[in-house]
């Protein structure tokens, strides 16, 4: 019998238990969500972010730029809530316009309020092995998720398809500090299929339908991070969920798996970020 990761209902508990903490807090945790340009993906995702902290309790605050806006006002606006003591986070929706470069925004954040765990700070200490002051909210989400289903990582052996900033990379540092050998798989790899068909567990963030049946082993546990609107306009994921959950011991549906575990980590990072920079020092 095939298991279903509920990521929706998972999000659900998450959110309760995070609802009540901050309700005990003397005042509300804070996230500062810039938008850049009329991307309808992202202004779909910023806005689900922002529901789902106001729902909380969360103080969320969207500062939407067209995408004619220059990076130099961009990177002011950064250094502006970076000073900003009533932020305790920021998250710069991606993909930014072509003429603003990702790295310089990015790295401009200070990483004490990076709630996407992104700065070369959180990222270096990621990959060296240390503590970053929080994960990279799909990859946390991803982890939190199987071990809701008690699925041990230890040995396994992980094969993750795309190899994004955002997903792949981070994820497989995670994934190896939890012992599980670790491939990744991108657009260049020869012979995908021999590749995924070894692996115990498949994690595929592509954003495209590529992962079927024939590819993977026969009680494969199915992680699918991709989402997108197919030619009908129906939210598809990476995977063949109809014949691929057949064969799969565990399988995360899209829409309603990752996707809000993605937002639920996301909260929790925030009031992570919150609570270290509220600690009191004892005297
Ligand atoms: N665009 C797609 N996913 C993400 C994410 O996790 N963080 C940010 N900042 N942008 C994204």
């Amino acid at each position: 019998m095939t298991i279903i990761l509920d990521g929706k209902q998972l999000k659900e508990k998450i959110l309760l238990k995070l609802k009540e903490k901050i309700n005990n807090f003397e005042k509300k945790p804070s996230l500062t969500v810039i938008l850049v340009g009329d991307n309808p993906a992202s202004q779909i995702y910023v806005n689900n972010k922002r529901k789902t902290a106001e729902a909380i309790g969360i103080n969320s605050n969207i500062i939407k730029y067209p995408k004619t806006i220059s990076e130099k006002e961009l990177l002011e606006k950064i250094h502006e809530l970076n000073k900003d003591d009533r932020v305790n986070a920021i998250l710069v929706q991606l993909p930014l316009p072509e003429h603003i470069s990702k790295e310089k925004v990015i790295n401009l954040i200070n990483p004490q309020k990076d709630v996407d765990g992104f700065t070369p700070y959180n990222f270096g200490k990621l990959f060296s092995g240390e503590k970053p002051f929080v994960y990279p909210c799909t990859p946390k989400g991803i982890l939190i998720l199987l071990d809701e289903y008690n699925i041990d990582l230890d040995g396994k052996h992980v094969v993750i398809v795309g190899r994004s900033n955002i997903v792949g990379k981070p994820l497989s540092q995670m994934i190896l500090n939890r012992n599980a050998t670790v491939t990744i798989c991108h657009s260049h790899t020869k012979n995908l299929a021999e590749i995924t068909k070894t692996a115990d567990i498949l994690v595929s963030a592509v954003g495209e339908n590529i992962i079927e049946e024939k590819m993977l082993k026969s009680g494969c546990i199915v992680v699918d991070v991709g989402i997108f609107k197919d030619s009908t306009g129906r939210t598809r994921g990476d995977v063949d969920f109809e014949n691929v959950s057949k064969i799969a011991s565990y399988i995360s549906p899209v829409p309603g798996g990752v996707g809000p575990m993605t937002i639920a980590s996301l909260m929790l990072n925030t009031i992570e970020l919150f609570e270290k920079q509220n600690i009191k020092t004892p005297l």
